[in-house]
């Protein structure tokens, strides 16, 4: 069941989105689609952990719905988090706790892009297995100050019943030149493991999250596309699609330990949840097929 929207249902006026993250990936991405789909929407100006700039924001924009595509993921990547530390807690735990204190305050839903990265297989979820781990599971993987972080921040915002967690993982697009796309950095890697994921390809779920968003979806859901996928099955289909005489090298978790300073979580999550919300979400294979090789096909063999 949807939030209680503050007087009218939503349904009963236009939409009016209020996104954080203008200068990021999701942000992004987000704002192009809202443009694309005639909805309104504007970009917050306030920092997440001033309380009174995002105040400032609602008032002057009077949403209907917000979203956080605001945190810090780190550059060039999630190591960044473990010497800023206390950066990392005041965007990512301080501000996005106060954005959903906010939101609550004003009886608006908050559609917060989170991450998946908060989970790693186990005996009870043993890698190829297919048991992924479900929605009311409790995060195993604190790996790294940024997960660490994700996880408490995950936890503490159940309380919020406005808030919709969207658990995000190695998140992949159609844009094959963006640095930050999961294709992209694997094939610029020297070297790269070899284990399946539970990923997410934004080219398909941005636009089902701005359909919760429309539904005032809230609670945790695995953001993820069913199924899993390993790091080789890409690279094969990059080869395929994209570059015939591509190559790469693989090594082991041990050996990417020596190269990268915090453990990285792998996992299947099990999505079965926003598959049975929306029967037509694609599964991760067929997905990056329809929305990333097929679009950006340049062999002829495929
Ligand atoms: N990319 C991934 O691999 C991944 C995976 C799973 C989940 N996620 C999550 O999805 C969210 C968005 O990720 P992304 O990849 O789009 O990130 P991104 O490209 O790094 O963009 C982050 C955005 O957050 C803004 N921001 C940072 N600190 C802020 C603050 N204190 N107040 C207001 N805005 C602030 C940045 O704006 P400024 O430039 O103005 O600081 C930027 O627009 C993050 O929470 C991330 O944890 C990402």
């Amino acid at each position: 069941m949807g939030f209680p929207v503050n007087g009218d249902s939503a349904t009963d006026k236009p939409y009016k989105f209020l996104i954080y993250g203008r200068t990021g990936w999701i942000g992004g991405f987000l704002g192009k689609l809202c443009q694309a789909q005639g909805i309104d929407f504007v970009y917050g100006s306030g920092r997440l952990e001033n309380r009174s700039s995002l105040e400032a924001d609602i008032a002057a924009t009077k949403p209907t719905h917000v979203f956080n595509a605001a945190g810090v993921t780190g550059r060039p990547n999630v190591d960044w988090c473990e010497s800023h530390k206390v950066e990392t807690i005041r965007t990512n735990v301080a501000g996005t706790l106060t954005l959903a204190d906010v939101c609550r305050d004003k009886g608006i839903v908050l559609i917060n892009y989170a991450t998946g990265c908060i989970f790693e297989y186990d005996s009870d979820h043993p890698l190829g297995s297919g048991i992924g781990y479900k929605e009311e599971d409790t995060p195993n993987f604190i790996g790294s100050f940024y997960s660490k972080t994700k996880a408490m921040v995950e936890d503490l915002l159940k309380n919020y019943e406005n808030v919709c967690t969207l658990r995000v993982r190695m998140p992949i697009s159609s844009d094959l030149s963006n640095p930050r796309n999961f294709i992209t950095k694997i094939t610029r890697y020297e070297k790269v493991v070899n284990i399946p994921n539970s990923m997410t390809i934004l080219d398909e779920l941005l636009p089902i999250s701005i359909e919760m968003a429309k539904r005032n979806l809230t609670g945790i859901w695995n953001f993820t596309n069913p199924g899993v996928v390993s790091h080789n099955e890409i690279l094969e289909m990059y080869r395929e699609y994209i570059d015939p005489n591509f190559t790469w090298k693989n090594f082991t978790l041990e050996e990417q330990a020596k190269v990268i300073v915090a453990p990285r979580s792998n996992n299947e999550l099990d999505a079965t949840k926003l598959k049975q919300e929306f029967p037509e979400l694609l599964s991760i294979k067929e997905s990056l097929i329809k929305h990333v090789f097929q679009p950006n096909k340049k062999t002829d063999g495929a």
